[in-house]
C-alpha cells in the first residue's frame, strides 16, 4: 500500500469547461486514481478552481460583475460538471479560500526567507485613461523577434517566444486600443538560476515520464531566468511581506498561487477530515502524501501547463525545502515531496479545429452530459483521447465508437449474458466442471488485471482500455463458441453444460466489469446490478456545501467522497444463487441524426 497523491490541474473559473479541458486533466486523472484505489493504494486526489488573475478579471469586467461574483458563478458550474462526469476528487476546492491564502503566503514567506525571491524593477504597462495596470496578455503589438503584428505582451503566438510587453513594437491595449504608458514597478522573481542545478538533478532521475513531457521539460532548463512571482493587479493573494501586504495593487502571480493549491487543498482536506472525525490529529493527515519520501505524486494536465508543473512548481518546492544553491530550511510544512511524474496530454481538437469558445467551436461538458451518457464521453477520451499526440473529436467518430464498441460490444455482452441467465435459470448458477475453452477465457480475463493495471500505472491508458475491450471481444467469442442458447434447448446433459457455461460467462463479465470500472464507473455500477449484486460498486463523488474553515460567513460547494470501500483490482468469484433480473440496456444507442444536429450547432450556438 502506497500513498498516492493525484494532483489535477486547476481549471480557471472564467467560464464553463469544454470537453477539451476534461480530456486533458479530467478523465486521465480519474482513471488513474480509481485504478490505484482498486489496487489497494491510499489515494488523495485534489484540485479546485483557479479564481485569480487576469482571465477572471477581464471576463468579470465584460460581464459587468465583480471578479468574486464571476468566480462564484463558474466555480459552481465547474463543480457540478466535474461531479456529473464522475471525477472522484477527495477534495475539489478553490483558490479563494482563506486556507489557500494562508498556505500560499506561508510558502512565499519561506521561499523569500530562504533567499530564492529576488526583487527587481520592471517596466509595467498602465492604461493612460483609467490609470489601471494593463496585464501583459492584454497588450498587443509587433513581435520584436519575428515581426508578427498581433503578438501578445507575454508571448508571440507566431514564433513562440516569451516576450516582455515593453519590447513590443507599436504596443496597444487589447481592451480599448490605446497606447499603454510604461512605468517602473518593483516585483519579486523566483531565482530559478539558483535552483537550476537541483532541478536538473531531480529531472534526470525522472526516467519513466512520457518522452514528450520529459524532453520538453529538459529543454526548458537550457534557458533558465528569474520568473516574476508578483504582479501589478488588484485581484489575488496579497504579498505577505511588510510594505507589500497593504499595497492593494500588488498580488502574487498565478505561478505562485494556483500550483500551491495542490498543497493547500491537501491541507484543507485534512482539516475537514479532523472536523468530521473530531480527532485533532487528523489535521496532519495530509503529511503522509507530502512529507513521506515513499509517497508518490502524479500531476495531470494539458500540455500548455507543463512548464508550470515540471519547472516552476518543483523549483518552488526546492526553494521551500532549502534545497537550492542558497541553502535554507523548510518552513512549517516540512520537507515537501517533488512530483513523481508530470503526466501531460496533448491537445484535443474538434472536427479538425482548435476549440474556441469565441468562435463557437466548442461543446461544453454541461451540454454533452445533458445529451449523452457521461461514460460515453469518458470512453471516447480514454480510447481516442490525446494521450501522447493530438487527437480529434468528431461527432461521427463519437457516434461510431458509442454504437459499435459500447452498445454492440460491451453492452451487448452484458445483455446477452444476463438475459440468458435470467430466462433459463433466474439466478447465477454455481461453478461446474470446466472444459479447456472455459479455462482459456477465464485465464484471459484474470490475466487482464495485470495487463490493464500495468498500462494504467504507466500512464498508458489507451493501451489499458484497448486491452480490456479486447477481452470483451474474447468473451463475446466464447459465447458464440459455446452457444448456451442452443444448449438450453437440448437434453439434460446440454442443460447442465449450459449452466456451467453461463457461470463462466457471468464470471468473465464480472471480471471485465472491474477492468473497465476505472474508465466507465457509471456503467460499472449498472453492470454490477445487472449481475444481481445489491451494493454500491465504488462510491460516487458528491457535492457538499461547506463553510470556509476560517471565514464562517463564506460558503461554497466542494466535490468530495468516501471511496474507501472500492472494489478490489482482482477477479472475485461471483456468488452463485443471486437473482438476475431481466437485462436493461447499459448504453444508449445514438441515432445517425445526432451527427448532423451537432454539426449544425457548431459555429451557430449562442
Ligand atoms: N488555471 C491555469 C490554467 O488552466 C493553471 C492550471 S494548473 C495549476 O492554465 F497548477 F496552476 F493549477
Ligand atoms: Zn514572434
Amino acid at each position: 500500500m502506497t500513498h498516492i497523491l493525484s494532483c489535477v490541474a486547476w481549471p480557471y473559473a472564467n467560464g464553463p469547461r469544454h470537453i477539451g479541458h476534461v480530456a486533458g486533466f479530467g478523465v486521465p486523472s480519474d482513471v488513474f486514481s480509481r485504478y490505484m484505489r482498486m489496487a489497494g493504494h491510499d489515494v488523495l486526489m485534489v484540485s479546485g478552481t483557479d479564481e485569480h488573475g487576469t482571465p477572471i478579471l477581464v471576463q468579470a469586467e465584460e460581464d459587468g460583475i465583480t471578479a468574486q461574483e464571476l468566480a462564484d458563478r463558474y466555480n459552481r458550474v465547474i463543480v457540478e460538471d466535474l461531479q456529473a462526469l464522475g471525477l472522484s476528487y477527495d477534495l475539489f476546492t478553490r483558490t479563494t479560500t482563506a486556507n489557500h491564502y494562508a498556505v500560499t503566503q506561508e510558502m512565499f514567506r519561506t521561499v523569500h526567507k530562504n533567499g530564492y525571491m529576488v526583487e527587481r524593477t520592471t517596466m509595467g504597462a498602465v492604461s493612460p485613461s483609467t490609470g489601471r495596470t494593463l496585464p501583459d496578455r492584454y497588450i498587443e503589438g509587433t513581435c520584436p523577434l519575428c515581426g508578427y503584428e498581433s503578438a501578445r505582451g507575454d508571448q508571440c503566438d507566431n514564433c513562440g517566444n516569451q516576450l516582455d510587453p515593453v519590447d513590443l513594437i507599436d504596443p496597444r491595449s487589447r481592451i480599448n486600443g490605446e497606447v499603454p504608458k510604461f512605468v517602473s514597478s518593483q516585483h519579486f522573481f523566483l531565482d530559478l538560476p539558483a535552483l537550476v542545478d537541483a532541478l536538473t538533478a531531480w529531472l534526470r532521475t525522472r526516467t519513466s515520464w512520457r518522452p514528450n513531457v520529459l524532453n520538453f521539460s529538459l529543454n526548458l532548463l537550457d534557458d533558465v531566468r528569474p520568473r516574476p512571482m508578483t504582479r501589478d493587479i488588484d485581484w489575488g493573494i496579497p504579498v505577505p511581506l511588510p510594505g507589500w501586504e497593504d499595497n492593494g495593487n500588488k498580488r502574487l502571480y498565478v505561478w505562485f498561487d494556483a500550483v500551491v493549491g495542490y498543497l493547500s487543498a491537501s491541507v484543507e482536506w485534512a482539516r475537514r477530515k479532523a472536523q468530521a472525525s473530531g480527532n485533532p490529529l487528523d489535521v496532519d493527515a495530509w503529511r503522509q502524501w507530502w512529507n513521506d519520501p515513499q509517497a508518490l505524486s502524479y500531476y495531470f494536465m494539458g500540455k500548455d501547463n507543463i512548464t508550470f508543473h515540471s519547472q516552476i512548481w518543483p523549483a518552488e518546492l526546492l526553494a521551500y525545502n532549502g534545497q537550492g544553491a542558497a541553502g535554507g530550511d523548510p518552513g512549517s510544512f516540512g520537507t515537501l515531496n517533488l512530483p513523481t511524474e508530470v503526466v501531460s496530454s496533448e491537445f484535443l481538437t474538434m472536427e479538425g479545429r482548435q476549440f474556441s469558445s469565441s468562435r463557437r467551436v466548442v461543446i461544453y461538458v454541461r451540454d454533452m452530459l445533458e445529451r449523452y451518457q457521461g461514460d460515453a464521453l469518458r470512453y471516447f477520451i480514454a480510447v481516442a483521447g490525446p494521450e501522447s499526440q493530438d487527437s480529434d473529436f468528431t461527432w461521427e467518430e463519437f457516434k461510431r465508437r458509442t454504437n459499435d464498441e459500447l452498445v454492440a460490444g460491451w453492452g451487448n455482452l452484458v445483455n446477452r449474458t444476463v438475459n440468458l441467465i435470467h430466462k433459463n435459470i433466474g439466478t447465477i448458477p454455481p461453478p461446474g466442471p470446466r472444459t479447456p475453452v472455459d479455462d482459456a477465457v477465464l485465464a484471459a480475463t484474470s490475466a487482464g488485471f495485470t495487463e490493464v493495471g500495468d498500462a494504467i500505472g504507466r500512464q498508458r491508458q489507451r493501451a489499458g482500455i484497448a486491452a480490456a475491450m479486447r477481452l470483451v471481444g474474447e468473451v463475446n467469442k466464447y459465447l458464440a463458441t459455446t452457444a448456451p442458447w442452443k444448449l438450453a434447448k437440448g437434453d439434460e446433459a446440454d442443460q447442465a453444460r449450459m449452466r456451467d457455461v453461463l457461470h463462466v460467462a457471468a464470471q468473465a463479465v464480472s471480471d471485465c466489469n472491474r477492468l473497465l470500472a476505472p474508465y466507465l464507473p457509471h456503467a460499472a455500477q449498472a453492470v454490477d446490478k445487472a449481475l444481481g449484486f445489491d451494493r454500491a460498486f465504488g462510491n460516487a463523488p458528491q457535492i457538499e456545501e461547506v463553510t470556509d474553515l476560517d471565514k464562517p460567513e463564506r460558503h461554497y460547494p466542494i466535490i468530495t467522497g468516501d471511496y474507501s470501500d472500492t472494489p478490489q483490482w482482482a477477479s472475485e468469484p461471483i456468488p452463485p444463487g443471486q437473482d438476475v433480473p431481466p437485462a436493461k440496456p447499459i448504453f444508449t444507442k445514438l441515432d445517425d441524426s445526432i451527427v448532423a444536429e451537432e454539426l449544425a450547432r457548431l459555429d451557430t450556438q449562442p
